[in-house]
């Protein structure tokens, strides 16, 4: 046994110059490949490789149950289920593409344009504004822990990711581009496709990008946003110094039965992913948002939204739907202000049950407001990229 280690260790590093000289000796001559950056062979942070090239999640959350099995609340509670499974390759270019406004119409809009990393992948606007300054209805919401969320959009509209993103890139006030459009722009740019290649090497490295590809990348980085490590979850598994008396104080106010904020905001992922009529209010004179009722086609569910997660809640000002409130502080108030006061007249809207009057002193609103502080975490955050398969300039926060 001892023999065969020493001749694997001894016959490896003979060979380790050989193969050092085969590998750059083949890649060196080819300076124009030497600009297009590789794809990242290591899965980002969270995620460890296996055997098949996948970046499955790995995080505390994974030794507890899953939800269902435990009462609502718990901190020590599981996950649901993520999307993972996708190469180092595909996640790396996919960041790329998130922030190339290449993907817009005109060239000037990416992802990142509204999805900004410094802002909690939001973009500090109470509704977002797209292509050719066209101001949107609702605001950009976090794409932190997207990767765990079955329904996406305020009203829950996409199943996946792959779906959702169809309406930002298609949308004429968005990125207002078309698939055709989007297929001819990056098919002519020789670094992409070099990276394609490269991201989906099962197929023929001289076939055209596919629609699918650029789907599929792109969902695979959104779903390594992973935001677990926050002075909150040190809590939660067990160090109970991570959060100071006030910041715990909020917590319990939090999970109490009068505040009932956490039946919604369930953790771990502090939403319980369901649809909820809580009747936050427009911005003046703006007409009520039907929310949910329309995908759903309910009228049960005129005004319902999906329960955000607050996770990095802190950095994604302002708040709701609507963007309605500027503050955390002003948003938590909003839920001791009695049941359905900001409902419009004439709106008969099903005000989900837990929402009602728990008559929070300031005191303890101040506190809401420390405990939600405690789930920032953004040691994760990717690295923008410097520059671009397309030449143009990562673009953020328009
Ligand atoms: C012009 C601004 C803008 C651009 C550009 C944009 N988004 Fe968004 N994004 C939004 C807004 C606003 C919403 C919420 C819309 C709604 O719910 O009706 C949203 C929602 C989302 C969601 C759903 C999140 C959730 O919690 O439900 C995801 C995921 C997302 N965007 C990803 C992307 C990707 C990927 C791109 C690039 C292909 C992109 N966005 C481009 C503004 C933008
Ligand atoms: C019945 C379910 C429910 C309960 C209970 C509830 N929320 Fe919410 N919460 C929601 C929904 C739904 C939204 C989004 C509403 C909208 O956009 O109009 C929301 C939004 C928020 C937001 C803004 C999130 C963002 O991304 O803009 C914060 C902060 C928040 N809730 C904190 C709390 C706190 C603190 C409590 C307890 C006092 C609480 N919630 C109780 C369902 C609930």
């Amino acid at each position: 046994m001892k023999k065969h280690n020493l001749f694997l260790r001894y016959g490896l590093l003979l060979l380790l110059p050989a193969y050092l000289l085969l590998h750059f000796g083949f890649n060196l001559p080819a300076s124009e490949y030497d600009e297009v950056p590789l794809l990242n062979s290591q899965c980002p942070p969270g995620f460890k490789k296996n055997a098949n090239n996948e970046c499955i999640a790995q995080n505390l959350y994974m030794q507890y149950d899953s939800p269902n099995n435990k009462g609502v609340g718990g901190l020590q509670t599981g996950l649901p289920e993520i999307r993972d499974g996708f190469s180092p390759q595909e996640i790396d270019l996919g960041r790329y593409l998130f922030f190339d406004p290449v993907l817009s119409g005109d060239g000037k809009i990416a992802c990142a344009s509204c999805h900004d990393p410094g802002k909690g992948f939001s973009d500090g606007l109470a509704a977002s504004i797209g292509a050719n300054n066209h101001q949107l209805t609702r605001g950009a919401p976090s794409l932190w822990n997207v990767g765990y969320l079955k329904r996406l959009f305020w009203d829950g509209r996409a199943t996946s990711l792959e779906e959702q993103m169809q309406g930002p890139l298609f949308a004429e006030e968005e990125m207002n581009n078309t698939p055709e459009n989007l297929l001819f722009s990056l098919n002519g740019i020789d670094a992409y496709k070099k990276l394609f290649a490269e991201a989906y090497p099962e197929r023929d490295a001289s076939s055209p990008i596919a629609l699918n590809e650029i789907y599929t990348a792109l969902a695979a980085f959104q779903a390594s946003l992973v935001s677990l490590n926050s002075k909150y979850d040190r809590y939660a598994h067990g160090y109970h110094k991570a959060l100071n008396e006030k910041e715990i104080e909020g917590m319990n106010v939090f999970r109490s039965f009068v505040a009932r904020c956490a039946e919604c905001h369930t953790p771990p992922l502090f939403t319980n992913q369901q649809f909820a009529v809580i009747g936050t209010p427009e911005p003046e004179g703006m007409p009520l948002d039907p929310g949910a009722e329309v995908p759903f086609n309910d009228k049960s569910m005129r005004g319902a939204f999906k329960v955000p997660s607050l996770r990095n809640i802190e950095k994604t000002a302002p708040y709701m739907h609507s963007g309605r409130f500027k503050t955390l502080r002003e948003t938590v108030e909003f839920y001791t202000k009695g049941r359905g006061h900001a409902v419009p007249e004439g709106e008969q809207l099903y005000i989900h049950w837990h929402i009602w009057n728990p008559e929070l002193s300031d005191y303890e609103l101040d506190r809401l407001v420390d405990f939600l502080k405690t789930l920032t975490d953004e040691t994760f955050t990717p690295k923008i990229p410097e520059t671009l398969p397309s030449g143009l300039q990562p673009t953020i926060n328009l």
